[in-house]
């Protein structure tokens, strides 16, 4: 058996053409531009190029995108005054702090001082509890773009055992509060699983992943997720981006791993793209709460 390959940039473009098409009738109905104000603080390579694809994506969708840079040696009353300005500026409805953010800054304190009707990462707490109590304003962009993916698949995840390895803020606990859910926007098929979070504690990690219906790799180690790890015929959904001597590789050994899953989803052309189109659906979502 040969895996499936989830084509998360196909998936990921039909989403875009829905989201550029309501863009357009929110833009022409309220007269009214939804805007994206991203925050780099210094010349990190990866967010260099994260910035200038989520513009180019923004453009592309019309959607206006705002750049707003800070020096490597901005201090965290800089970025909070920043911030605090974008949260009073009614041209702007999203607001982006790109991290990781340099170790002078409590990334913290930043992320709770944006706005949470503009805070299109849903990483305040305030939008972290609405999810996890089942009433988003704004899914997190990373496991929103898992939960399209398989859903635009045709896997259905209701009563399945998804293991997630990795217990992080932006993806693994998100993902985990998402997938047992009773409902979502996707219908009951695409949450109602049966949910097991590992991570660098986990005793016997393989004996554990081995059970997934569907395996989620957000570990951020290159090709830590090997063959002998997984269940024959799983779904893999690979969420690890690591710059490699080999170029970009995922958490998953995608070649030692394509005779024994059932379908997977490469790196890079999987989740990575989604991300960013879940990113421009709240930032719609944002212009919308903020129209009233
Ligand atoms: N850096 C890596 N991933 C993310 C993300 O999802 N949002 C932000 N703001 N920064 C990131």
């Amino acid at each position: 058996m040969t895996a499936r390959i989830l084509d998360g940039k196909a998936i990921s473009a039909a989403i875009r053409q829905e989201i550029a098409a309501d863009v357009a009738e929110y833009t022409q109905q309220h007269r009214v531009t939804p805007c994206l104000a991203a925050v780099l603080v210094g010349e990190d390579p990866a967010s260099e190029v994260y910035v200038r694809n989520k513009q180019r994506a923004c453009e592309k969708a019309g959607i206006q995108s705002q750049l707003h840079r800070l020096p490597v040696d901005a201090s965290e009353s800089d970025l909070l005054t920043r911030v605090g300005q974008l949260n009073q500026d009614s041209q702007v409805h999203g607001i982006l702090v790109q991290l990781p953010l340099p170790k002078q800054i409590d990334e913290t304190q930043v992320l709770d001082a944006v706005h949470p009707w503009k805070d299109v990462d849903a990483f305040h707490p305030e939008n972290v509890g609405l999810v996890v109590q089942g009433r988003p304003r704004f899914l997190p962009c990373t496991p929103h773009g898992v939960l399209q993916i398989l859903h635009r698949s045709e896997i259905a995840v209701a009563g399945k055992q998804v293991v997630i390895v990795g217990r992080s803020e932006i993806v693994g606990k998100p993902l985990g509060n998402m997938l047992v859910q009773r409902g979502s926007e996707l219908g009951p098929q695409a949450v109602n699983a049966t949910v097991t979070i590992c991570h660098s504690r986990t005793a016997d990690l393989a004996q554990i992943t081995r059970q997934a219906d569907i395996l989620v790799a957000a570990i951020g180690q290159a090709k830590f997720i090997t063959a002998d790890m997984i269940k024959p015929g799983a779904v893999l959904i690979d969420v690890g981006i690591n710059r490699t001597d080999d170029g970009l590789v995922g958490d998953i050994d995608f070649e030692g791993v394509l005779d024994v899953a059932g379908a997977i989803t490469p790196v890079p052309g999987g989740v990575g793209p989604l991300t960013v189109t879940m990113l421009l659906r709240n930032t719609l979502t944002a212009a919308k709460i903020q129209l009233a």
